[in-house]
């Protein structure tokens, strides 16, 4: 029986954690091996004070780092027994990942692990070609998995509606001096370990885009064309709305985004409605469901793209304090 996740575990573990979409690129997670266990932060010095006031986005990056985190500890034969919010006096620890018995990953754990790496956010215009039927039930049931909902938008009067409920939630967050400040301070133009580069912002928006696109300082594209002919919009919903309840959808997250990419799919997500309290309120009603909204994604088949750069692993892991009994070993 193992005692407990070692440092070459841990830190083979978190290379394939950080691979997990963050807000702006953030990437705001620290990991740690404590008595044996793996424990998940947020990390303080990561929030973004203006864009995401409530911790809401660095939960649900947390929660899909926290999946990655799942998949590749099972995946290496050591899976893990996960508690989330373990310390109520220490919010900040999202997860504490202790060594279940050790078995053989699943062929559907080796699919997923394999996307970890190949998945990045697609903002470039999807092509018209339909998600299969089969492919829609899969990413339906990654929420399910991992005890949320997806709501796949069917017809242009759903997918009106949710655009109506983005681009003005877009231009509630664009009229914020704070706001726009604080995004203008993640956008890359030369190589960085974190932020978006300009390269994967996507084309600039046209007033008559269905969907905002968050402006990463993307390249300009011919005005007056649309952007892409009907893309399939799902939302993503926990059951509830409570910090545990945000971490949890963060792997809900992970796993819809991770079964879209071993489908052959590209996805990009669109947060601005969940950002927004009176949209995000409007979004569930729209929907008509329990729950919250989560996360607002377009998913098609897209052209191919790059995955964004991370920071170096040694970066976010802090590894255990010798205590007098082993310094010195
Ligand atoms: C909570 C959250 C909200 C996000 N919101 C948006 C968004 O509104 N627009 C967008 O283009 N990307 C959004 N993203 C995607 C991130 O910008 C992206 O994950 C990050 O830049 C890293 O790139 P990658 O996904 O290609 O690895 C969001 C990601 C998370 C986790």
């Amino acid at each position: 029986m193992t005692t407990g996740y070692s440092a070459e575990q841990l830190t083979a573990a978190v290379h394939d954690a950080v691979r997990a979409p963050s807000l702006h690129n953030t990437q705001p997670w620290r990991f740690r091996l404590r008595d044996g266990g793996i424990e998940v932060r947020v990390d303080p010095q990561r929030r973004l004070p203006a864009t995401d006031p409530s911790g809401w986005g660095a939960r649900i990056a947390c929660g899909a780092a926290l999946f990655n985190l799942r998949l590749s500890l099972a995946v290496a034969g050591t899976p893990a027994t996960v508690r989330l919010r373990p310390y109520p006096a220490d919010p900040d620890v999202v997860a504490r990942l202790v060594p279940d018995v050790p078995r053989r990953p699943t062929p559907a754990e080796q699919s997923l692990y394999a996307a970890i790496d190949r998945r990045f956010s697609n903002r470039a215009p999807f092509w018209p070609d339909p998600v299969p039927a089969d492919a829609r039930w899969r990413l339906g049931e990654a929420a399910r998995a991992e005890q949320c909902w997806l709501e796949l938008l069917i017809g242009t009067t759903a997918v009106n509606a949710l655009g109506e409920i983005a681009r003005s939630a877009h231009r509630v967050l664009e009229r914020d001096p704070a706001y726009v400040t604080e995004r203008s301070t993640w956008i890359r133009s030369e190589p960085s370990p974190d932020g978006v580069p300009t390269a994967a912002g996507g084309p600039q928006s046209e007033p008559q885009d269905l969907l905002p696109q968050r402006g990463y300082g993307g390249r300009n594209r011919p005005p007056g064309r649309d952007f892409e002919p009907e893309p399939l919009v799902a939302v993503l919903g926990s059951a509830g709305n409570t910090a545990t309840d945000q971490v949890v959808a963060g792997q809900a997250l992970q796993r819809v985004l991770l079964t879209a990419t071993d489908a052959g799919l590209a996805a990009s997500m669109i947060s601005q409605p969940i950002e927004v309290p009176g949209a995000r309120e409007a979004l569930r009603l729209s929907l008509g469901r329990f729950g919250t909204p989560q996360m607002v994604m377009r998913i098609g088949y897209g052209q191919p793209g790059v995955a964004t750069p991370r920071r170096s692993v040694d970066e976010v892991i802090d590894l255990p304090v010798a205590t007098p009994s082993t310094a010195g070993r």
